[in-house]
């Protein structure tokens, strides 16, 4: 898993330096968030896959299967919202800084949750003791303050998208259209 992360990490380090050298070949930087996509659903897979076979406890499942699905969705909401003021760069720098903060906060908070109810299951506690113990253990302060960072910055982006999607309906709604188009 830690190798999966990794390389979730290197696809990353790629496209960003694609943003940071300025590319604007639409078509490059869409495959390489494709490639990106592509992994991580794979990724998850594994990651439940692997869940399911260590019978890990049914919150923390559904926990993972919700960020999981909300992260494809996102990612696949923010690249069909194309608004106009927006270059291709601005917008995959937008889509680099959601997947890296994402990434962080996701690896290092829940999957590390999952790794520990791993590790006290296959030493024999039950899944349930062994979610409550991963609950109630503490994150390493370096690592939740990396969280933290994670958190406000995908809490701050979501604030700004849905005002410029407010902005948007307001103008439509001005110009006389309908929330449509
Ligand atoms: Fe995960």
């Amino acid at each position: 898993m830690d190798e999966e992360h990794k390389q979730l990490f290197r696809m990353l380090n790629h496209m960003a330096a694609e943003v940071g050298k300025g590319e604007q070949n639409e078509d490059s930087l869409n495959e390489s968030l494709d490639s990106l996509m592509a992994y991580s659903e794979q990724h998850f897979m594994d990651e439940e896959k692997i869940m399911m076979q260590h019978k890990i406890d049914n919150r923390h499942f559904l926990l993972q299967r919700m960020e999981h699905q909300s992260f494809i969705y996102d990612v696949t909401r923010m690249r069909s919202e194309v608004l106009l003021d927006d270059s291709i760069t601005d917008r995959f720098e937008k889509l680099v800084k959601f997947v890296a903060s994402w990434l962080i906060y996701h690896t290092l908070r829940t999957d590390q949750l999952m790794a520990r109810q791993v590790e006290a299951i296959v030493h024999g506690q039950s899944p349930e003791q062994a979610y409550e113990t991963a609950l109630h253990s503490a994150l390493d302060p370096a690592v939740g303050n990396k969280v933290l960072d994670a958190v406000l910055h995908l809490w701050t982006e979501a604030v700004e998208r849905n005002q410029l999607l407010e902005q948007k309906l307001k103008r439509q709604i001005l110009q006389g259209g309908t929330a449509e188009n």
